[in-house]
């Protein structure tokens, strides 16, 4: 199975809650993954950082490579760097499913995903809180997901911006109903069925689980947001 199928795989499954790793303990790298996968979790999230495009600096392939070592669940790579173009090789072959560059750092943002696509992997594109979402129109095609971020690229634990709900509905709007939308940043029990309810599927959480002492009890409380049972 490619692993944009993979990603087709993984969408069947409505809301999907993905851990980012920033806030989690790497010094228990496996029990980390272990309890997230006991806790019913399907796939990751990865942020990378580079200190330049973002105000931090993370961590690059070596870690997607331990995960990839770890699990077989689905690597969501989140590119914050200023030259997605010149690693975008070396993170597919590190193990990634979804490679997802910021369009802020993108010389050719079509160029750029459709490179992601011809590596193997499925494309994604993230917009930042103040970047207008219009010119997503010119790049949907290639988009196989599209990142809304709720917060500013850069940092866990920053509280959710509110304007966010407006954005996901109009990206909802611009990409058909194939393309994953994706949020990210200060999603939580607060704030998840907004968003849902605004069109989101996949749910990015840092602090909202890594700050809990019970990932499973997390996770199931933030996917029952997501996912109201059904009524009648
Ligand atoms: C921020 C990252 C987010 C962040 C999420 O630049 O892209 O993935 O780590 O952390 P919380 O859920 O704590 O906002
Ligand atoms: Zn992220």
């Amino acid at each position: 199975m490619s692993r944009r199928d993979r990603l087709v795989e993984l969408r069947h499954d409505t809301s999907v809650v993905l851990p980012s790793l920033l806030l989690c303990d790497f010094g228990n790298l496996e029990r980390e993954l272990g309890r997230l996968q006991d806790a019913g979790v399907k796939a990751l999230h990865l942020d990378v950082m580079d200190g330049h495009f973002v105000p931090n600096l993370t961590y690059g392939m070596p870690i997607v490579s331990a995960c990839r070592q770890l699990t077989d669940m689905p690597l969501d790579v989140h590119l914050m760097v200023s030259d997605p173009d010149a690693y975008l090789p070396q993170f597919f072959d590190a193990g990634a499913d979804v490679i997802t560059v910021h369009v802020e750092a993108c010389q050719d943002p079509r160029a750029t995903l459709q490179t992601i696509r011809d590596l193997g992997a499925a494309s994604g594109l993230a917009f930042n809180p103040q970047t207008p979402l219009e010119e997503l129109a010119k790049y949907a095609d290639l988009c196989d997901l599209v990142l809304i971020m709720s917060v500013e690229a850069g940092f866990g634990g920053q509280a959710f911006n509110p304007g966010t709900l407006d954005r996901l509905a109009q990206a909802r709007s611009i990409v058909g109903p194939d393309v994953v939308l994706e949020v990210d940043g200060g999603i939580n029990r607060e704030t998840i069925a907004s968003c849902a309810a605004a069109g989101a599927e996949w749910f990015v959480v840092g602090s909202g689980i890594f700050r809990q002492s019970d990932y499973t009890a997390a996770v199931r409380n933030l996917l029952d947001l997501a996912r109201p049972p059904l009524t009648g």
